[in-house]
């Protein structure tokens, strides 16, 4: 082990930042693989935002591999239209968005709309569909006038290849807009993670990595490495916030500072929670008011037990987090404003569905099978299920009719956790392991605990057509993990 050195450190992000990593061997056993020349705590900055204009959105996305600046550093990774993550697209509701989603991979790909619900069918939120390379598609996307704010995001999905596409980088953040909240400033953060080779190549995962789900050594904040927020003392800001890492839970905290959660994936909350914590599984999104206080506050992941793989497979995750789990920080500062933020307006009613008729229930429970992964095309490994039955793009899993209100359980009796997604309709939780949800909760991504349930309700209403659900964990996804619903 060598000993750490003074460029090393700076780099690494100062002294504050080692005295929270430093003191024990976390450090260096996690940073065995960083790459030295990483940059951290440079200005936070977004990436370039595309609006609607007269209900329409017309983008053209570009996937391809390239050198971009990551952390400071040349490296060599997947990108939409050059940049880590893609653009941020922001529409508001009763918009077309139309994406020409043009392939410079060297593989073929395709392009979800994470959380929107829109038609899964033809040229909309079409997971079945393949862009071979130098091939483009237009896809379009009608917003219903009443499609729930909130900010969601896209990212490839093409099965197989879905966790080493988003691991690369491909994803970014999708705003739909409200105008209900006054507020001084509105920020999307996507949070991704990533590994890098000493050459500045995206490092592949071990075998044993793809069955916990791959968790990378660099902790990205729209591309950046712990970077930094100004802001002026008495300021409301209003932080959207997008887990799009491949496997890693975020269970993030705000240092210093009173977050209140506006809403999880899609909203509204009942009312805003004044939470010193929240979990973002995979997939999920948060959206935080923040009212500054002066000095520094920083927004940070702590560890999360997710499970291990059982006795047979020895241990758990590596809990360590890197950079000492410091996401971003934010530099409060300057006179009090003289201009009071605005009240927030009084929350607005979440639709229930709990006391409605359910037209039918069903039980849904992942699975991780040692002898259904000998049998996997790969021949090595765990088989990643639902219900033992591995993904099948022309088998359909769930028949559901058009308008059901259907009641699900979704079990996991296996070892981790895993985060359950459902394409199109958004689900409300009615009871986490056996407890009854108080409010209504609703979410496109909820975590079932390993050895745990839970139930929810979807209204299959709007749309016909056949999707998916599946684990959102990626690496899981693209073994097995993901059932087809149609909807007729
Ligand atoms: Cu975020 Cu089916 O995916
Ligand atoms: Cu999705
Ligand atoms: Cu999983």
């Amino acid at each position: 082990m060598e000993p750490i050195d003074r460029r090393t450190a700076l780099m690494l992000g100062g002294a504050g930042l080692l005295s929270t990593t430093v003191g024990g061997v976390g450090l260096w056993r996690t940073y065995n693989s960083l790459p030295l020349d990483v940059v951290s705590h440079q200005a936070f900055r977004e990436p370039e935002q595309l609006r609607s204009r007269d209900g329409l959105l017309e983008v053209r996305l570009e996937a391809a591999s390239g050198s971009h600046v990551v952390a400071g550093r040349k490296v060599t990774t997947l990108a939409y239209n050059g940049g880590l993550p893609g653009p941020t697209l922001r529409v508001k509701p009763g918009d077309t968005v139309r994406i020409l989603l043009v392939n410079n991979l060297d593989q073929p790909t395709n392009l979800h709309v994470h959380g929107l619900h829109v038609s899964p069918e033809g040229n909309g939120d079409n997971v079945f569909l393949r862009v071979d390379p130098g091939q483009s598609f237009a896809y379009e996307h009608i917003l219903r006038d009443d499609h729930p704010p909130g900010v969601y995001w896209y990212h490839p999905h093409l099965h197989g290849s879905v966790a080493d596409q988003v691991f690369g980088g491909l994803y970014g953040a999708i705003v739909v807009e409200d105008d209900v909240i006054p507020e001084a400033r509105d920020r999307v953060m996507v949070i991704s993670d990533i590994s890098l080779d000493s050459s500045g190549r995206v490092r592949a995962p071990s075998s044993m990595q793809m069955m916990m789900g791959r968790e990378g050594d660099i902790l990205l904040v729209n591309g950046q490495v712990a970077p930094v927020l100004q802001a002026t003392t008495g300021e409301r800001e209003r932080w959207r916030v997008v887990n799009a890492c491949t496997s890693r839970y975020l269970s993030l905290i705000l240092e210093n500072q009173q977050p209140e959660l506006l809403g999880l994936d899609l909203g509204p909350l009942a009312s805003p929670a004044s939470e010193g914590r929240f979990l973002l599984a995979p997939g999920n999104r948060a959206e935080v008011i923040v009212t500054l206080q002066e000095g520094r506050g920083v927004l940070r992941a702590e560890p999360f037990d997710r499970g291990g793989m059982g006795n047979m497979m020895g241990g758990g995750l590596n809990t360590s987090i890197p950079q000492g789990g410091e996401v971003a920080s934010i530099e409060v500062s300057g006179p009090a404003q003289n201009r009071p933020a605005a009240d927030m307006p009084p929350p607005l009613e979440p639709r229930d569905l709990r006391g409605l008729p359910v037209a039918g229930t069903r039980t849904l429970s992942f699975e991780m099978d040692m002898a259904a992964g000998m049998m996997s095309s790969d021949g090595a490994g765990m088989g990643f299920t639902f219900d033992g039955a591995a993904f099948d793009p022309k088998r359909v899993d769930q028949n559901v009719s058009v308008g059901a209100l259907e009641e699900w359980t979704i079990r996991n009796d296996s070892t981790l956790d895993h985060p359950f997604h459902l394409h199109v309709w958004p689900m409300q939780v009615i009871a986490q392991g056996g407890e009854p949800e108080t409010s209504p909760q609703w979410r496109d991504v909820v975590n079932v605990p390993a050895r745990s349930e839970v139930t929810v309700r979807i209204a299959f209403e709007d749309f016909a057509g056949t999707t998916v659900y599946h684990c959102h964990i990626l690496d899981h996804e693209d073994r097995g993990m993901m059932g087809t619903v149609r909807v007729t």
